[in-house]
């Protein structure tokens, strides 16, 4: 009897132990936010977080307002859903939040990389600002002329021939390949033997990587969540190889034109003595975080500015008084235009579209680590207690993004809505009566804040300027909707479009 009790209370223990594992018997204390814990033990709410991100987290903010607590995964995720209060986690002390801890899962997981030394993290990003972008911009030019304008003057003057294309497709190619080769560098003339040939290997190397990348990147929601069925998961491997091959160290260095930013981290890594296959990993990394979000947002762009007849006769305005300032003529075999950062500097309608282009689609999920037990404090003077372990977490695309209360028709393209009456930049919102700092987010904030910012900017307008100065384009069909969002993508970045749009384009000139 004796020894039946104790493997009984053996029995039970272990199932107490099991389910507190699970997170079973985890109870909101007092001064904690509400607990969510989900319908399935330990995964929680992952399956509908994972399905819809946004609709999911719209949903718990009706249930249990401005902040709530969520399992997810076996984590505990503390959202905050109010935009005046975030503050409190964006210039909270790295003692008690943590980004690092967070992403190095993630990358591991998805890029193989990881590295026991902490790389002093922004001191390559500074050359994504000041008199490294200028270059770089200027890259970014040379390079997206080659690849969009390397036929003009192959064709009979006044019949130009229409192509077609997904418009999705068109400009996440373009912009994909221009960054690439800005960044990683051009194939020298000395190794081809003369400049057209060298351009040409630029152009045919950089459309094979962009077919790839477009391949894994379409693994990628599933591969971050750690799902993906065996013969994609063999596939994803096979990708993964192929980049940290196609971008290696050892090919990085025969190219020219190499910016400071890629060169810098690689050399840095270099000298604390990285093994070569692990520097190859983090060259996929810093593609995937410069390609992966550029294209799809030049998409929206351009296809905004298709649907909204107004924003892109401003825009082309814009556009010609830009150029013509400089003195600068687009002929026919003429010499091509140069557009540097002063110019892209003079732009405030476009910088407007661009702005309210990531309003609508670019939609982050902005996790932090919880590293010592803290209290949160709210904008209206409520604080809570946050567990050392947890999580918290911004979703500003719901937050902020599209709270009617600060973005009027939230789900309205207004080209001008970043723009004051004396046609400068608006950074007045309000919300509550309270003029709010974080209105718009798509680069996250903070110290995590992307630092390719403005690159990134430059990129959209550079296409922007081109498409407008050197081709005519339509849509097949003008009456076209405008195309669902993705949702498997909430979370990570530049959202994607459910199909894409056919268009037609042809050069004027
Ligand atoms: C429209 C284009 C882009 C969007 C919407 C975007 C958005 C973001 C977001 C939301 C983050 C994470 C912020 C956070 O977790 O708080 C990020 C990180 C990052 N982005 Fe971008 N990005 C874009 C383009 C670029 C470009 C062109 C580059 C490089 C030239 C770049 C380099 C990076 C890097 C290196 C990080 C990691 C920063 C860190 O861990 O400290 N991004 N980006
Ligand atoms: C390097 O960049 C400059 C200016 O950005 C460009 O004129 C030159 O053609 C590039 N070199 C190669 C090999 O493409
Ligand atoms: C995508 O774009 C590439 C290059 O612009 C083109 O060769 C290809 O046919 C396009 N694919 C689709 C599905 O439109």
């Amino acid at each position: 009897m004796g020894f039946l009790l104790t493997i009984l209370l053996a029995l039970l223990a272990s199932v107490l132990g099991g389910l507190y594992l699970l997170g079973a018997f985890r109870w909101c204390r007092p001064g904690e936010p509400p607990l969510d814990r989900g319908p399935i033990p330990w995964l929680g709410h992952v399956l509908e977080f994972r399905r819809d991100t946004a609709k999911f987290l719209e949903r718990m903010k009706r249930k249990h307002g401005d902040i709530f607590t969520v399992q997810l995964g076996g984590f505990y995720f503390t959202f905050l859903m109010d935009p005046l209060s975030f503050g409190t986690i964006v210039k909270e002390a790295r003692t008690k939040l943590d980004f690092r801890k967070f992403a190095q899962n993630l990358v591991q997981k998805v890029f193989g990389y990881h590295s026991d030394h902490r790389f002093p993290q922004m001191s390559s990003n500074k050359h994504l600002m000041g008199d490294g972008l200028v270059v770089m911009t200027q890259a970014m030019m040379s390079n997206l002329q080659n690849l969009m304008l390397h036929s003009v003057g192959t064709g009979d003057n006044n019949h130009m021939p229409w192509k077609e294309d997904g418009l999705f497709n068109y400009s996440y190619n373009i912009v994909f390949r221009a960054g690439y080769l800005a960044l990683f560098g051009n194939e020298t003339p000395k190794s081809t033997e003369s400049m057209e040939k060298a351009r040409e290997v630029d152009r045919v190397e950089s459309q094979e990587l962009f077919l790839e990348f477009r391949k894994y990147d379409q693994l990628f929601p599933n591969l971050a969540y750690g799902v993906l069925p065996p013969a994609e998961k063999r596939e994803a491997e096979r990708l993964k190889r192929l980049f940290w091959n196609m971008l290696s160290v050892q090919k990085v260095k025969t190219k020219e034109n190499i910016s400071v930013w890629v060169r810098d981290q690689q050399q840095e890594r270099e000298e604390h003595g990285m093994e070569d296959f692990m520097q190859d990993r983090y060259m996929f990394l810093l593609l995937w975080a410069s390609q992966g979000n550029t294209g799809p947002a030049a998409f929206w762009l351009l296809f905004y500015l298709m649907k909204h007849p107004d924003a892109m006769r401003a825009v082309q305005g814009e556009v010609e008084e830009v150029l013509k300032e400089t003195g600068q003529d687009v002929k026919h075999e003429g010499p091509f235009i140069n557009l540097t950062q002063d110019m892209l500097q003079k732009t405030p309608i476009l910088d407007s579209a661009v702005e309210e282009t990531l309003r609508l689609t670019s939609a982050p999920v902005l996790t932090r680590a919880v590293l010592q037990d803290m209290s949160l404090k709210m904008a209206d003077g409520n604080e809570y207690r946050i567990r050392e372990g947890d999580r918290v977490a911004l979703f500003p695309y719901t937050a902020v993004q599209m709270d009617p209360e600060v973005h009027p028709d939230p789900l309205t393209y207004k080209y001008d809505r970043f723009l004051t009456a004396e046609g400068g930049k608006k950074t007045d919102f309000y919300k509550g009566g309270k003029k709010i700092k974080y209105y718009n987010m798509p680069w996250g904030a903070g110290i995590t804040m992307c630092p390719g910012r403005f690159f990134a900017t430059n990129e959209l307008k550079q296409f922007v300027f081109l498409m407008l100065t050197y081709f005519d384009f339509e849509l097949k069909n003008p009456d076209e909707k405008i195309p669902d969002i993705d949702t498997k993508r909430w979370g990570f970045g530049s959202m994607h479009p459910t199909r894409d749009i056919q268009f037609r384009y042809r050069l004027r000139f």
